[in-house]
């Protein structure tokens, strides 16, 4: 598949990624406890929003439509973060969860725009390249705004005295299993050395 296909493949992802993101982030603004951080969600939200309209117009300069793929990764990062506004936790441990979701969907997007950044550069798409960078500043910022806004809610976080461990959910029971499965199809690697 020429370069050119991967590219466009890749930008879909992205589109998708994006739109789903238009969905979820109004779930974690209302969830987060901290003003602070609802306030950096909220405003991801509309940077976001705009974040769409580029990715259309990159179409526009293709000449191609923006669907066609579905982003599963965005769909795992998205759920997880379902699982962490589920959480029966208080104040600032219940935002920690939040955090660790936002700065998963951060990075997932950053190393996205990096990987089409560089496609457009090596087939020299000059105006995709400026749109897309636009994007990934806007990640790039997010980020660092988030892991900013996390210092006093991690701390916060840590002097928050233990409480007793609460029966297992089916979903929690589900995940701690398969996480034992993932430990057992590791093992063979493991023990592999490298030669
Ligand atoms: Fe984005
Ligand atoms: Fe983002």
């Amino acid at each position: 598949m020429p370069l050119n296909d991967v590219l466009l493949d890749e930008l879909r992802d992205m589109y998708s990624a994006e739109n789903q993101l238009v969905k979820a982030l109004p779930k974690l603004a209302k969830g987060a406890k901290d003003a602070k951080l609802k306030e950096l969600f909220t405003k991801h939200l509309e940077e976001t929003k705009g974040q769409v309209e580029r990715l259309k117009e990159v179409f526009g300069h293709l000449g191609e439509k923006p669907t066609g793929e579905h982003c599963n990764g965005m769909e795992g990062i998205v759920e997880e973060g379902k699982d962490a506004l589920e959480k029966d936790e208080e104040g600032a441990s219940f935002d920690c969860g939040l955090i660790g979701a936002a700065l998963r969907t951060e990075h997932y997007e950053i190393a996205g725009y990096q990987a089409t950044i560089a496609m457009a550069k090596t087939l020299g798409m000059q105006d995709v390249i400026d749109l897309l960078t636009e994007n990934l500043n806007e990640e790039l910022a997010a980020a660092a705004k988030i892991t900013e806004a996390a210092q006093p809610i991690l701390l916060e976080s840590s002097q928050e005295p233990e409480h007793k461990k609460k029966a297992m959910s089916a979903k929690e029971k589900t995940s701690a299993q398969k996480s034992r499965e993932d430990e057992k199809a590791a093992a063979p690697g493991l023990r592999k050395k490298a030669s």
